[in-house]
């Protein structure tokens, strides 16, 4: 029982980034969604402050995103952010109105506050925060006064010193608000809670938990590789003992090259049980065919549920066996600006037959409550070995969403001197390719043609800046890529796409590029300074020569809701390039230096 703040999910995308910056100050921050909470349980004296999160919609429109405003006056401190602070307001009589053009702020500002709230203790009277709002506080809510203001915005920062109540138009929780999370500690201080939100803490009492949870029953889990299911597989063999366990690893044959190995490996020097289902066969006869990216993903996460559904068949689940999952803490919630990557991660762990066990109370969660870091936290606590808790994430479709596929062959002859092959002769520093590509713009999904630059420059910041520029003036496009190197010589006069599924033969082409990859960060021990580093096969090839390309997409993230392009040394690219190109079969290599949004960190 953790003296806790509670956040209520309005729908921004930061709800996560608020709940776990909190978190690093050792203090539990639990999200929920304003519509399924009541006056009653904000009474329970554990919950000692309350955050009001942003959204995407405005106070005044019918049906926007609202809690009851009662919670106001429970003499529990209170921060209202963005749309939070906007509703704050409101709710106390206060008045919303749209910005006008002028009042409209997106991006850094800077804060003049009055000295006065401590909400702004240790903290320059004028600092940069990052704002992004249309609408604005025209009039404040009953006993509020300002406190902070930037240039367009008069009520940036304003406050009810009786009712401990704080309202905010920026956002402390992006990394660019500078003193951000001096702002969020201040509102820990005032709240005057215990910071007693250990990962030590959490590993003490919940090991006595899943113990009396669980019991003498036995436990299956399918693991993945990844750092969530070893860390739920470790947890559990260490409190159950490994006899209690059973790991399962399902091998799809869309994993990295020497994956199953290492898994077995390191699975077995944490000591506990894992048996290896063989199931290359069954994946990729199902694909056999299938050319759009979605239906791919449905096909692979129906697969992994057949197979589960046939382990279930003949190792029937009963209240003396449990299903166990590596779900982490955003998995479980589903908040507005996360719904997409909700719908990928809950895929394996939310289809309705895992539903129906989770409600006969045959699953289990151990990491249900935890983020990334606080689970690789829990990792190193437990002594996995660290390349184990710092590996990258890996998707859960594996390979198969990094395998472009084609269902016919299409060959473009680029007749420059009629039509220019959108040369510098109409002006734009790219060419179209021939294939497309899943990007992110605003809150759409977006399926469209990569732009080769053909720009000379190479410094990574510019041509990530270059990126986003074309890809807002330019709407056939919704990533760049630059070309690293080839096997054609001279300029590209012919492009052709070949007809292409997944299949044994690319699987193992594109296996042996990711190795190269893989293998190059580890040896200039630049593995860590990416978050992720996708490597796509593309069935594109130049000049009639090679089959194939590559495309290397580094990655730079904290929660993968928003990235760019991992700034590693141009001795790697070219590292890689040269070694990828010695497959005859590869006709060109890519490096995608488009950002997340507008660009997804995954090609499909
Ligand atoms: P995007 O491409 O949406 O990816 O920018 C965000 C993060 O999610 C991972 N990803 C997936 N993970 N199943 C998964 O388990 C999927 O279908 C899937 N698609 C994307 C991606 O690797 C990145 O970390």
């Amino acid at each position: 029982m953790h003296e806790k703040i509670i956040i209520l999910d309005f729908g921004g995308q930061y709800a996560h980034l608020i709940a776990s910056r909190i978190r690093r100050e050792q203090v539990l921050a639990e999200i929920h969604q304003p519509d399924e909470v009541d006056l009653a349980f904000f009474q329970d004296p554990n919950i000692k402050g309350i955050v009001l999160s942003g959204g995407p919609q405005s106070v005044y429109d019918e049906g926007s995103a609202s809690c009851d405003p009662e919670i106001f006056k429970l003499g529990k401190p209170v921060l209202g952010i963005c749309y939070g602070h906007q509703f704050l307001n409101q709710a106390l009589g206060g008045k919303v109105v749209p910005g006008k053009d002028s009042g409209k702020e997106f991006g850094r500002a800077e804060l003049t506050h009055d000295q006065q709230c401590p909400l702004f203790k240790d903290i320059p009277t004028v600092s940069p925060f990052w704002m992004s709002h249309g609408d604005e506080v025209s009039q404040l809510g009953e006993g509020f006064e300002g406190c902070g203001n930037t240039d367009l915005c008069h009520n940036a920062a304003v406050w009810n010193a009786d009712l401990n109540l704080f309202g905010i138009q920026f956002h402390p929780e992006v990394t660019h608000s500078e003193y951000g999370h001096q702002i969020l500690k201040n509102f820990l201080d005032i709240c005057e809670l215990k910071r007693d939100w250990t990962i030590e803490k959490f590993y003490e009492e919940h090991q006595a938990n899943l113990k009396a949870q669980i019991g003498d029953k036995h436990v299956v889990l399918f693991v993945s590789g990844g750092v969530d299911s070893t860390v739920a597989f470790a947890l559990l063999s260490n409190i159950l003992g490994a006899d209690k366990v059973q790991g399962l690893f399902v091998d799809n044959g869309l994993l990295r090259q020497g994956e199953r190995d290492y898994v077995e490996k390191s699975i077995k020097a944490i000591g506990a049980r894992l048996t290896v289902m063989d199931e290359a066969d069954r994946f990729l006869g199902n694909l056999t065919g299938v050319y759009e990216p979605e239906a791919k993903r449905e096909i692979i996460g129906n697969t992994f549920i057949d197979v589960q559904k046939a382990f279930f068949a003949t190792h029937e689940l009963d209240e003396n066996t449990l299903l166990a999952q590596g779900t982490i803490y955003p998995d479980t919630i589903e908040t507005g600006g996360t719904k997409n990557s909700d719908t990928i991660k809950t895929h394996h762990n939310r289809v309705p037959e895992i539903q129906k066990m989770i409600d006969a109370g045959l699953v289990i969660e151990p990491l249900a409550d935890l983020y990334k870091d606080e689970v690789r936290a829990l990792g190193e606590l437990m002594g996995l070995p660290h390349e184990l808790v710092w590996r990258h994430p890996f998707p859960g479709p594996g390979l198969g969403v990094r395998i472009l596929c084609a269902e016919e062959t299409t060959e473009d002859i680029p007749q420059r001197d009629v039509n220019a092959f959108t040369l510098q002769r109409n002006k734009k520093p790219f060419e179209v390719l021939p294939l497309k590509s899943v990007g992110v713009q605003g809150d759409f999904r977006t399926y469209k043609h990569p732009g080769l630059l053909t720009v000379a420059e190479d410094d990574l910041a510019e041509l990530e800046s270059l990126s986003t520029k074309l890809i807002n003036h330019y709407t056939d496009i919704n990533r760049c890529v630059k070309s690293l190197g080839h096997n054609y010589d001279g300029r590209i006069e012919r492009t052709k796409v070949k007809q292409s599924d997944v299949n044994p033969e690319r699987v193992a082409r594109l296996q042996r590029a990711d190795h190269i990859v893989t293998t190059t960060m580890h040896e200039m021990g630049v593995y860590n300074d990416v978050w992720q580093f996708p490597v796509v096969l593309a069935p594109l090839s130049f000049n009639n020569v090679g089959e194939e390309s590559i495309i290397l997409r580094p990655i730079d993230s904290i929660d993968a809701m928003s990235a760019t392009v991992g700034k590693l040394p141009w001795e790697f690219f070219k590292k890689v390039t040269t070694e990828i190109l010695k497959d005859d079969s590869i006709s060109a290599v890519f490096l995608d230096v488009t950002s997340k949004p507008p660009g997804t960190i995954e090609w499909e």
